[in-house]
């Protein structure tokens, strides 16, 4: 960054402003009227970001301009998928920078693994595109602070990927929440178990298939040789590139957790621990077993997560509880529930407490789009902007960077922007760009 950590705080910081409070100044972009639709380019095409176009072509308030993917098999296909299925012509990219050049395109969905996420974004912003980014923001919290500053030095609409923001069940649950229900929080307990979170079985590294960029999909990442479990779905459990569930679905469930308080202040400590074990069997360097804790001024958050199983507290494989001292909520992304005294007095409660809610039954991903479309035409805030994904970002990576130094305890300087005082884990606080990739200024 070429500016100090005060400037960046300055400018950035949500907790001396409150970024609820501040007046976003969207100037610069296309009108876009009512009736007219928003030219969109996609960038990372196979899986999530491919789920965000589809979304957005069932509006009928987009126009799917270009797609951008680093393998060419994956390209074609999506090319061809949104021609037959939508009609709509598209022109295929394979680098997101000829792309970023094309002035037609208003906005871009950044689909690509996590270690591609702030280069991508930093640069859209700089071309005048807003941006909706999937999550976790970034794969650092260096990435995830530059991110911000763009977002905000050149005044882009930014929607980040956390599309519980927008679901239904979880704003039907923090508006009990926020309005005393369950009375005051003292802990909120959050917990992932995924079988995926393994990683894949070990397979021998192999030749790079025809069609894909390996060299380009690596991008700033340090060069490796080439094994199915890197790439395609595979890369989130190598440090490289993603930070296994503790980012990939802490984002998610954390960034709830900080919500039932409107806490938009970074972390102070952080207390972890974590294990790996069938390292032998499987591809993984992301810890197979973690549990993390963040004392907050008068209350506690927990998280905890094993791979390979599919089980945890109340039957669910992940979920949140929220412990007032009145009652408790447990949620997912499917439902909650109080419970408060027995049984039938936790079923009425509940029932009562989402008697006033409109539910109309929309998925939380079609309100996360449609939130999105309409901020870039009215150039208002988005209910997942970059400064709610930066802050549980830095949550989430805080608890592997805790274990990964190898220090477990760590203290937050929010001032200086890192650890008191610690080395090691002052060191992974920003990635060192390779293979001719710069971290980008800001
Ligand atoms: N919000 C959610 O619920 C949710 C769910 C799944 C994934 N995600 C997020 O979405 C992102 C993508 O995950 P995924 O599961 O779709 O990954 P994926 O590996 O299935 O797809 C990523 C695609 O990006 C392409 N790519 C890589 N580098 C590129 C580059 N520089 N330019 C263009 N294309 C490039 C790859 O070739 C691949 O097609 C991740 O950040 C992930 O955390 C979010």
């Amino acid at each position: 960054m070429t500016h100090s950590r005060r400037d960046f705080l300055k400018r950035s910081s949500v907790s001396a402003v409150g970024f609820g409070l501040l007046r976003p100044d969207f100037s610069y972009h296309r009108e876009i009227s009512p009736n007219e639709k928003v030219n969109v380019g996609l960038i990372g095409a196979r899986n999530k970001g491919f789920n965000i176009l589809s979304h957005m072509l069932k509006t009928g308030q987009v126009n799917c301009l270009g797609i951008c993917d680093v393998d060419k098999n994956i390209m074609e296909q999506r090319v061809e998928e949104v021609e037959k299925t939508h009609g709509q012509m598209v022109r295929s990219y394979n680098d997101f920078r000829k792309m970023l050049d094309n002035k037609e395109i208003d906005a871009v969905v950044i689909g690509t693994p996590d270690h591609w996420h702030c280069l991508i974004m930093v640069l859209a912003c700089q071309a005048g595109k807003d941006v909706y980014v999937e999550k976790p923001l970034a794969n650092s919290i260096e990435e995830c602070n530059l991110m911000l500053a763009a977002a905000r030095k050149y005044n882009r609409v930014v929607q980040v990927g956390q599309q519980q923001r927008s679901g239904e069940v979880w704003n039907s649950a923090m508006t009990h929440i926020h309005t005393g229900g369950i009375g005051e929080i003292k802990r909120i307990n959050v917990w992932a178990n995924f079988p995926y979170g393994m990683g894949a079985p070990k397979v021998p590294d192999k030749a790079i298939p025809n069609g894909l960029d390996y060299d380009f999909w690596q991008g700033p990442a340090a060069k490796r040789a080439y094994n199915p479990n890197r790439v395609h779905g595979n890369w989130r459990h190598f440090w490289d590139y993603g930070g296994g569930l503790m980012t990939d679905w802490g984002v998610h469930l954390l960034d709830m957790a900080l919500w039932a308080k409107n806490i938009h202040h970074e972390p102070k400590s952080v207390i972890a621990s974590g294990a790996n074990f069938n390292l032998s069997a499987y591809s993984r360097e992301t810890f197979e077993l973690m549990d993390v804790s963040y004392p907050l001024e008068n209350y506690f958050i927990h998280w905890t997560h094993t791979a390979g199983i599919a089980v945890g507290p109340y039957e669910k494989p992940y979920g949140v509880e929220f412990i007032g001292d009145k009652g408790v909520i447990i949620a997912d992304r499917g439902d909650w529930k109080i419970l408060q005294g027995n049984k039938e007095e936790s079923e009425e409660a509940s029932k009562l407490a989402k008697a006033n809610f409109n539910f109309t039954g929309k998925s939380a991903m079609e309100i996360h789009v449609l939130d999105f479309l309409k901020s870039v035409k009215e150039r208002t805030v988005t209910n997942c902007p970059v400064e709610i994904g930066r802050n549980v970002a830095l949550y989430a990576h805080m608890g592997n960077i805790a274990v990964r130094s190898g220090e477990n305890v760590l203290e937050w300087n929010a001032e200086s922007g890192n650890f008191k005082g610690n080395s090691k884990g002052n060191a992974l606080i920003r990635p060192e760009y390779k293979g001719g990739w710069k971290l980008p200024t800001v």
